[in-house]
């Protein structure tokens, strides 16, 4: 038997969320067992090359972004669909060259592309799937056609929660839960929470409408107490700049302490500086990985349900939940841990402890095994 080889295809290479759970889930997994393939050129090409995974760069001729799901009608789409399946053909030849015994898909946009590329080089697809496909995110009939999409092209499926891979279509296929793991790299001990006035909150992830970093500014903006300093860490990559304008005026407009950093590499010292982080997404998380991280670093968290955050807080217990879109309750629960520093030190501390059940280790191990295991070919007998 051959050893297993898992070729990952992208189809953007900008240090999103799945990209860089991408980035470590690879990095934890057995040396020369993976190769990442980009069709896009970006910062993730760097950021694999130095941990020395093998990435190749298979460019796109067309404009995906174009393919946006908010902004395509049917026409673009179908073009897009097109030129995905003429792309994912010269993939195919690329992926042979690796010698891959298994393609994965990290979006929907390499499912499609990733079908006719495995079509071609004879091996199964898994599909890793970051989003839920659901009616909130894709609308109702995009929604069904991507899940159907994956049932029938993918062989198994990767879920980054519960949630997640209760989204989709799983009938007799393989499928497994891996939750992005962390990188416990940094094991000291985080600094003290500090005294009401003092605080300091984070919000960390790509700034982005359903990021619902404007909820949390006017929730933030009816606080009794004001915290010290705000940090809102998270750049723009898919065409959300105005979004960005629009949450610096109401930043100014409310007279909040809000500092914009922009994308960071690594937004660990931004959490271990917080006290609080925020996470405040109005459609369900798929996941959540910076709530665990938020969780690693000493902070006292917030986030939101439904979604990944309910997998992973304890409320009351390692963290709070509030629901999301419900600005009154983010606003109360914002004004309970900033009065009570005890509070946010008890939550804290339970965090830390909790926050070790998503080593990325253990996901990696997780992958690996599901990915050896995976059937080469589509009907076995017997
Ligand atoms: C996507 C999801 C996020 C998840 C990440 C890693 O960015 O939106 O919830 O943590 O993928 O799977």
């Amino acid at each position: 038997m051959t050893a297993m080889k898992a070729v990952f295809l992208a189809h953007t290479a900008a240090p999103s969320g799945a990209e860089l759970a991408t980035l470590r889930l690879v990095s934890a997994m057995p040396a020369g067992r993976c190769a990442v393939v980009y069709t896009e050129d970006g910062p993730m090409l760097r950021l694999m090359a130095e941990r020395g995974i093998p990435t190749r760069l298979v460019p796109n001729d067309f404009d995906s972004r174009a393919m946006t799901i908010d902004k395509a009608g049917v026409r673009s789409l179908a073009i897009g669909a097109l030129g995905l399946l003429r792309l994912g053909w010269r993939l195919g030849a690329t992926v042979r060259e690796l010698d891959a015994t298994v393609l994965v898909a990290g979006s929907t946009k390499a499912l499609l592309m990733g079908a006719v590329a495995a079509g071609r080089a004879r091996i199964p697809l898994v599909w890793h799937v970051h989003d839920r496909i659901s009616a909130d995110y894709f609308g109702r009939w995009l929604a069904l056609i991507i899940r159907v999409l994956g049932w029938t092209v993918a062989r198994g499926v990767i879920a980054n929660s519960r949630g997640t891979l209760a989204s989709l279509y799983t009938w007799r296929r393989r499928a497994l839960v891996a939750y992005p793991g962390v990188e416990f790299a940094d094991a000291a001990e985080p600094p003290e929470q500090r005294p009401a006035a003092e605080t300091i909150v984070a919000v960390v992830g790509r700034l982005a409408p359903w990021k619902g970093q404007d909820l949390f500014l006017r929730a933030l903006a009816d606080v009794k107490n004001l915290p010290r300093e705000v940090f809102l860490v998270g750049g723009t990559f898919f065409d959300e700049e105005s979004y960005r304008a629009e949450l610096e005026m109401h930043a100014t407009a409310l007279d909040l302490p809000v500092t914009f950093t922009g994308h960071v590499d690594d937004p660990e010292s931004y959490l271990r500086h917080a006290d609080i982080l925020v996470h405040c997404s109005v459609l369900p998380e798929p996941f959540g990985q910076v709530v665990v991280e938020g969780m690693h670093a000493g902070c006292a968290v917030i986030a939101t349900r439904p979604g990944g955050p309910e997998e992973i807080v304890e409320p009351g217990v390692n963290g709070l939940l509030v629901t999301a879109g419900d600005r009154g309750a983010l606003t109360r629960a914002l004004d309970t841990v900033i009065a009570d520093r005890e509070l946010r030190a008890k939550l804290a501390d339970a965090a830390r402890v909790r926050a070790r059940d998503f080593d990325v280790a253990e996901s990696g191990r997780a992958v690996t095994a599901f990915l050896s295991d995976i059937p080469r070919r589509r009907w076995r007998r017997g």
